[in-house]
């Protein structure tokens, strides 16, 4: 006879409330212990690290609540330096509270964003919005402009940027990208950015079929910004040698130095020769809610794609990316679709878009009830201020180092990121040593537990980069991280 198999979830659904009371403790306690411990312990000691990657497949199933010991012992004590104020070298950031438990929602709901006329297709409609009127994406007459979607991250809304310029880019020539791939006979297409650009572009280009051979990384003024006549130059010369130039992606925010390209000058080489413009705003996409900012990245309403990353400043767990493209109807051709058993519905006409015809995932999970959550507890007015706090911030911080004989700012302070290195006074040390000393300023800082600022290189020299994104920095932060360097430089 055979046995009648009951599955443990059935019991976990009955006692659901006492294992959630568990959870919840755990979590609060996260919470609250994380600001006092050190600021990097995501490394676990060798023994746990040991066990973690050699457990045996259990024969049996394991009670729920062993299961949550296991966590609470074995995992969660160890956490990315990003959870913590006085880390400042990854642009993911601490989660917002309410952000965490719209995501624990989403789980729990199990609503994939794919598709379906279902709550958070609907939600995300007004996301989209709110994004581009966030970011600035918005038409000539300042309402917002197009659609957005959720993805993994920067890099993968960059791709989808990416694909549907190159898909713009053949249809403009009379061929379809769909139907012949990068097969046919058509003049090879080009596709620019500045040489302070992200790496994830080249890789998309890599990924794309153009090949980084096709991928120009145009020269950069003393500002680390993306230079238009170097950019038109290029554009020419490949014009000149019968290429296809395509699309340009700039930065606002560049990862290292924070520069933002002059969008609308760009804009203008866009318009002449008739190249798509996307912008990777992953980082710094809406910095121009600072009005120190607002000029500078006006040109975002001459933009046909953007990629903003909600976990980095917008401080949603992670995983959360966004693209916004202007023209839904071709984003929509580029990517659609749908198989008969997928077709409960016609999604375009009329209807609420369905995010997985507008990119490659199908099935994957509701990245807007805590982006949402995130946004709606800030308003408007609330990100506009956590933006200008970190801006101020870093500019205090940019003002100390100006100010001392023993510091030396690297790059100008640009959205809300600090290159700097310290220099002894007096000191006769070689560029080599000065990298060095710099080197080892910033793995003392994160071995003392203190703090958490990595190094990177600018103009050839190892820098201190501090990117300010938390939602508890304050000046004080400031002086605390130059407190620091001073005392692991002696
Ligand atoms: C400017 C910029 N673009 C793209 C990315 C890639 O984003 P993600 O890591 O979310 O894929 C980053 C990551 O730091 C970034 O700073």
């Amino acid at each position: 006879m055979s046995k009648t198999f009951k599955s443990p979830h059935v019991d976990d659904r009955r006692d659901f409330a006492k294992l959630v009371e568990r959870t919840s403790k755990a979590m609060v306690k996260h919470l609250t212990e994380r600001p006092s411990q050190p600021v990097d312990c995501s490394n676990p000691p060798d023994h746990i690290g040991d066990e973690l990657a050699n457990l045996t497949l259990p024969a049996d199933g394991m009670a729920a609540d062993d299961i949550l010991a296991f966590f609470e012992d074995k995992l969660m004590p160890w956490s990315m330096p990003t959870n913590h104020k006085h880390s400042y070298g990854w642009v993911n950031t601490s989660p917002a509270p309410i952000s965490i438990l719209g995501d624990s929602l989403a789980k729990t709901l199990n609503n994939g964003q794919d598709g379906y006329d279902h709550s958070t297709v609907f939600l995300m409609h007004s996301l989209g919005r709110w994004l581009m009127e966030l970011s600035g994406f918005v038409a000539s007459d300042g309402t917002p402009d197009g659609m957005a979607i959720l993805l993994g991250g920067g890099s993968a809304a960059n791709l989808n940027g990416l694909t549907v310029a190159r898909y713009w880019a053949a249809k403009r020539d009379g061929w379809s990208i769909r139907e012949e791939g990068l097969q046919g006979n058509h003049p090879a297409m080009t596709y620019y950015t500045s040489a302070e650009a992200h790496s994830s572009v080249q890789r998309c280009v890599e990924q794309m079929g153009i090949g980084a051979k096709y991928l120009r990384k145009i020269d950069t003024d003393d500002n680390f910004r993306m230079r238009p006549d170097a950019l038109r130059e290029a554009i020419e010369a490949d014009l000149a040698a019968g290429l296809r130039p395509a699309c340009v992606v700039a930065s606002v925010g560049s990862t290292n130095v924070g520069a933002i390209d002059p969008l609308d000058d760009i804009a203008d080489v866009c318009d002449a020769f008739d190249v798509w413009l996307h912008v990777d705003g992953a980082y710094g996409g809406i910095v121009g809610l600072d009005p120190a900012y607002t000029e500078m990245t006006s040109g975002m309403s001459r933009v046909n794609s953007l990629t903003l990353d909600p976990h980095k400043w917008l401080q949603v767990p992670v995983d959360c990316g966004a693209v916004l493209v202007r023209d839904r109807q071709l984003n929509h051709e580029n990517y659609t679709l749908v198989p008969d058993y997928l077709r409960a519905a016609s999604t375009e006409e009329g209807s609420i878009p369905w995010p997985c015809e507008h990119m490659f995932e199908l099935t994957f999970g509701d990245r807007a009830m805590k982006t949402w959550a995130a946004i709606a507890r800030m308003g408007r007015g609330g990100v506009r201020d956590m933006v200008v706090n970190c801006n101020n911030v870093a500019r205090r911080l940019g003002a100390i180092i100006e100010g001392a004989d023993d510091l030396e700012l690297l790059a100008p302070v640009s959205v809300s990121t600090v290159n700097f290195r310290y220099v002894p006074v007096g000191s006769s040390l070689s560029a080599e040593e000065l990298d060095t000393l710099n080197q080892r300023i910033s793995d003392r800082i994160v071995e003392s537990g203190e703090g958490h600022v990595p190094t990177t290189k600018v103009n050839g020299a190892v820098s201190i980069r501090a990117c300010v994104l938390h939602y508890e920095n304050s000046e004080d932060d400031a002086d605390h991280l130059i407190e620091l360097v001073r005392k692991f430089a002696t």
